[in-house]
């Protein structure tokens, strides 16, 4: 008999630690059954706009995620049915051609700063994590991390920090901690709230109902 796969929600803003919450709980169960979809996988397809109209683009809005399709997918791995996770490209700023190909899990971690946002997912969560980081914590990694991964510059980043991504995690991000189960402080270096979530999801899957 199949059980029904659990659903994770990690949502925090840019550089909270929110991939490394979900990347530590991903550890601990992947001997067992676990897998892992972020939310930039799924930013709407830009390949028909010009480069200068994806740079423009407002990417820390909810409506730049094709949510549609994330929703879709979700529901395909709940009935244990296999799904083609879109790629993104984060140097074209839009989909690239190739799909990863995912197989069911019986445990399901979504992450992305806006995952609580949208009330269908979030029905579909069993847990709602919120990694909360202070805002000076987090535009250091963020400046970090795109300079040296994602091919920006200083001033870009400082640019759209403060014009895009900080309003908008104000407007959007933020008000999505109200529906968290658990707020992490500190995100992936916070060892005991990774152990309770761990224990917890455990507790879960041994009681979860059978379909
Ligand atoms: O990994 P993280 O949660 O920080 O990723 C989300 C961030 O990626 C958003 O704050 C958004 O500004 C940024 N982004 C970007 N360029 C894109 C797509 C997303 O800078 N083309």
């Amino acid at each position: 008999m199949t059980k029904k796969p659990i659903v994770i929600g990690v949502a925090g803003g840019t550089g909270s630690g929110k991939t490394t919450v979900a990347r530590e709980i991903y550890r601990k169960f992947k001997d067992k059954s676990i897998l892992m979809i972020e939310q930039d996988a799924y930013y709407k397809d830009q390949t028909h706009k010009t480069m200068e109209e994806r740079i423009k683009t407002n990417y820390d809005h909810p409506l730049a995620f094709d949510n549609d399709l994330l929703l879709e997918q979700v529901q395909k791995l709940l009935s244990y049915e296999k799904i083609e996770k879109p790629v993104y490209d984060y140097a074209n700023h839009t989909r690239s051609k190739e799909v990863i190909t995912v197989d069911p899990k019986e445990v399901i971690i979504l992450e992305g700063i806006l995952i609580l946002e949208d009330e269908r997912l979030r029905d579909l969560m069993d847990i709602k994590l919120f990694v909360d980081t202070d805002a000076d914590v987090r535009i250091i990694r963020r400046l970090m991390r795109d300079i040296e991964e994602r091919g920006r510059t200083l001033d870009s980043v400082i640019d759209q920090y403060t014009s895009v991504v900080r309003p908008m995690h104000l407007q959007f991000v933020e008000p999505t901690k109200r529906y968290a189960d658990v707020i992490v402080p500190e995100g992936g270096q916070n060892r005991v709230a990774i152990d309770l979530m761990v224990t917890k999801i455990r507790t879960i899957l041994e009681e979860k109902v059978i379909l």
